[in-house]
C-alpha cells in the first residue's frame, strides 16, 4: 500500500533527479542541440527508472551519489529511446510527455542527433572526469557502463525495438512477444535495479533475486503500457492513446486479449515480489512499493 512516507520519498527523489538532470544536460551544445536534448529529457516523465536505481541502492545500503549518476544515466538512455521511438521512421508519434515530440519541435535530424547525444551523455555521466577515483571507483564506473550498455544495445532495448518494427503488421506468438517486450523495455528496467544494486555490497544470491525482480517487473511494465494504450485517454497518458491498434502492432492486448494481459501483469507482479523476498534485503520497502506502482499505474 502506498503510504504518505513513500509519497514523500518519491517527491524528494524526483526533485533530486530533476536537479541532477538539469545540471548535467548541457544547454550550450552547438547549433541548438542542447536545447533539443533538454526538451527531450527535462520536465516530464514518471522517472520510474531513476526511482528504481535509487531504491535498489537503498536496499543494499549502497553509494547514493553513484546511484544518482546511474539514475540520470538510465533516464538519459530511456529518454533517447523515446525520442527515436517517436520519429516518423519508427512509431511516428506527435505527442510525448504532454508536449509535441522532439522531431516535431526540432526536425528529424535534430531529434536523431539529440537522441545520439543523450546516449553518449549517459556514459559521460557514469565516467566523471572531475572526481577523484576514491569518490567513484573506476571499477564501479566500468560496471555501471557495462550494465547500461548491455541493456540499451542489440541484446536489449535497440534489439527489441528492431523486433518491434519487423513485427509490425505481422502475427507474433506469445513467446516472441514476450521476448520482444523483455528486450525493448524490460532490459532497461532490470538494469535500473541492478545498477542501483551495483553501488553497494550484494552477494550472488541477492544479485540473482534482484535480477529476477527486475526482469519480472520490466515485462509487467510493458504489458501495462500495452493495456494503457487501449484503456486510457491521450491527455492522461501524455502520448497518443490507441496507437498500437492503429499502427497494427502486436501487443499483449492484441495477441492475448485484455483480460489475459491483465492476468499476466498481476502474475508478474507477484513473481517480482517473491523474487524480492528471496533477496532478504534489509531495506526493500521502496522497491516493493515501486513494483506496486508499476502495475497499478494509470499513466
Ligand atoms: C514509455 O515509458 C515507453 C516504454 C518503454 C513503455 P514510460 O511510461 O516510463 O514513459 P515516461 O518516462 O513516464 O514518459
Ligand atoms: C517503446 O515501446 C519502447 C521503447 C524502447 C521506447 P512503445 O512504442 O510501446 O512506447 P510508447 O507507447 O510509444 O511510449
Ligand atoms: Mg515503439
Ligand atoms: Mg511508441
Ligand atoms: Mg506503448
Amino acid at each position: 500500500m502506498i503510504t504518505p512516507a513513500f509519497d514523500a520519498w518519491v517527491r524528494d527523489e524526483l526533485v533530486r533527479v530533476e536537479q541532477a538532470l538539469s545540471r548535467w544536460v548541457p544547454a550550450e551544445a552547438p547549433a541548438g542541440l542542447g536545447e533539443a536534448m533538454r526538451y527531450g529529457v527535462l520536465d516530464g516523465g514518471k522517472r520510474l527508472r531513476p526511482l528504481l536505481v535509487r531504491a535498489a541502492c537503498e536496499a543494499v545500503a549502497g553509494d547514493l551519489a553513484a546511484a544518482l549518476r546511474a539514475a540520470v544515466a538510465v533516464e538519459l538512455i530511456h529518454a533517447y529511446s523515446l525520442v527515436h521511438d517517436d520519429m516518423p521512421c519508427m512509431d511516428n508519434d506527435v505527442l510525448r510527455r504532454g508536449k509535441p515530440t522532439v522531431h516535431v519541435q526540432f526536425g528529424e535530424a535534430g531529434a536523431m542527433l539529440a537522441g545520439d547525444a543523450m546516449q553518449a551523455l549517459a556514459f559521460e555521466v557514469l565516467t566523471p572526469e572531475d572526481l577523484p577515483d576514491e569518490v567513484m571507483a573506476p571499477q564501479l564506473q566500468a560496471r555501471l557502463c557495462g550494465l547500461l550498455a548491455r541493456a540499451a544495445g542489440h541484446a536489449g532495448m535497440a534489439g527489441g525495438q528492431a523486433i518491434d518494427l519487423a513485427a509490425t503488421g505481422k502475427p507474433l506468438d506469445e513467446a516472441c512477444l514476450r521476448d520482444m517486450h523483455r528486450r525493448k523495455t524490460g532490459a532497461l528496467l532490470q538494469a535500473s535495479v541492478l545498477m542501483g544494486a551495483a553501488t553497494g555490497p550484494c552477494d550472488p544470491a541477492c544479485w540473482s533475486a534482484l535480477s529476477d525482480f527486475g526482469a519480472a517487473l520490466g515485462l509487467a511494465f510493458q504489458i501495462v503500457d500495452d493495456i494503457l494504450d487501449v484503456t486510457q485517454a491521450s491527455d492522461k497518458l501524455g502520448k497518443t492513446a490507441g496507437k498500437d491498434l492503429h499502427a497494427n502492432k502486436p501487443t499483449y492486448v492484441t495477441v492475448l486479449g485484455l483480460p489475459e494481459a491483465r492476468r499476466q501483469a498481476t502474475a508478474l507482479h507477484q513473481q517480482a515480489l517473491q523474487a524480492l523476498a528471496r533477496g532478504q534485503l534489509a531495506d526493500a520497502g521502496h522497491l516493493r512499493l515501486l513494483a506496486d506502482m508499476v502495475v497499478d499505474r494509470d499513466s
